[in-house]
């Protein structure tokens, strides 16, 4: 599997975008199937974090999650990086997810890539594993010509995404009886 070790990107870009020394020894990789179950835990974390449900409702997710996971991977629909610590500690992980759009102005269907459960175990925040997330996963998408980037902002991630760059838009929702 390829790994690209922190360090390496750490030389590439400047001490205080990735948090200095405290980022040597990470390795940051693609998530393959047999990682689901991690990606499922991040995700369902991700969500205690955010809201509060019952253990039924985390069940009901998580079980979907981990279906629709794998075959969205197995479609190449479902891209997810990892982080793991000097002592292969699972950190970090992110994932992108090939989302259909409809056809609009200029273009026909095509695909967005949407930026998803992104989930920092609480003693690896602050050192900048989250930028380095977004950041791998906009230079993925970039290279792939994709040419714009979405995701659902949760209250703790909105300065970290502001501050890469990311522009609030006015997408609507209501709750139905
Ligand atoms: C939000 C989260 C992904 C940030 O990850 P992280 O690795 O700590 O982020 P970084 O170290 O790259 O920080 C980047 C910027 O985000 C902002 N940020 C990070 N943690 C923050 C927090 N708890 N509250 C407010 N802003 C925060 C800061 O502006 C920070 O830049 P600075 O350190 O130069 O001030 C992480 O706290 C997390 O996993 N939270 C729980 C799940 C969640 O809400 N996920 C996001 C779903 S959209």
């Amino acid at each position: 599997m390829k790994t690209e070790t922190l360090l390496t990107k750490y030389n590439m870009f400047s001490e205080i975008a990735f948090g200095g020394p405290a980022m040597a020894g990470f390795k940051i990789r693609t998530a393959a199937q047999r990682d689901i179950g991690i990606l499922v835990r991040q995700r369902h974390l991700m969500f205690e974090e955010m809201r509060h449900e019952t253990a039924a409702q985390h069940k009901i997710g998580d079980d979907s999650s981990h279906e629709w996971a794998t075959s969205m991977m197995e479609q190449g629909l479902f891209k997810c990086f990892l982080v793991t610590s000097e002592r292969g500690r699972v950190a970090a992980g992110g994932c992108l997810w090939l989302r259909e759009e409809q056809p609009g102005p200029g273009h026909p269907a095509r695909r967005t890539p949407y930026l998803m459960s992104m989930y920092m175990e609480p003693k690896f925040r602050g050192k900048g594993l989250g930028s380095l997330i977004v950041k791998k996963a906009q230079r993925w998408s970039n290279k792939r010509g994709y040419p714009h980037m979405s995701l659902h902002a949760s209250k703790m991630g909105r300065k970290l995404y502001a501050k890469l760059g990311w522009k609030r838009i006015w997408e609507m929702a209501i709750d139905l009886e």
